[in-house]
């Protein structure tokens, strides 16, 4: 009586132990590490898709992607432009050193790190010219680094 009762104990401890198991399994399998960040070469940015064809291009109604190069010491391209009430994909990653990427007035602030490519998205409702700054210091040229995007 004794046995089938620590029996029964056993297999429901193996039953926890081996559900908790394949939660946690199936936790990490769905979720990947960071969803919005993965790496490619650093050196070979240039060669490397979407990075080899710089610029803004629109993918939907209202929707923009935006495929840009942070370097030492601008962005590429060096200027956009989309209608008010666009929503802008940003895809950004960086040749040579860490830099910045902020528009002040927003909520888009990203540490732009070498071989990492890092996405944000932003709806721009008001029209006006929005700088695109470097907040991170990356060398003499630091200051000078800028793009703007101007929302028409
Ligand atoms: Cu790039 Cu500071």
């Amino acid at each position: 009586r004794l046995e089938k009762i620590w029996l029964t104990f056993g297999l429901a401890m193996l039953f926890v132990f081996l559900g908790i198991l394949g939660i946690s399994a199936f936790a990490m399998g769905a979720q990947p590490p960071s969803p919005h960040r993965h790496m490619i070469d650093p050196t070979r940015v240039q060669e490397t898709a979407p990075f080899d064809a710089p610029g803004i291009k629109q993918v939907a109604d209202g929707e923009y992607e935006a495929v840009m190069i942070a370097y030492a010491f601008g962005y590429s391209p060096n200027k956009m432009e989309v209608p008010a009430g666009s929503t802008v994909h940003f895809t950004i990653t960086s040749p040579d050193v860490i830099h910045g990427f902020e528009i002040p007035g927003t909520n888009v602030n990203l540490m732009v790190i070498p071989g990492e490519v890092s996405q944000i998205s932003h709806k721009f409702t008001k029209p006006g010219e929005y700088l695109i700054l470097c907040n991170e210091y990356c060398g003499t040229g630091h200051e000078y680094m800028n793009t703007v995007i101007v929302v028409k």
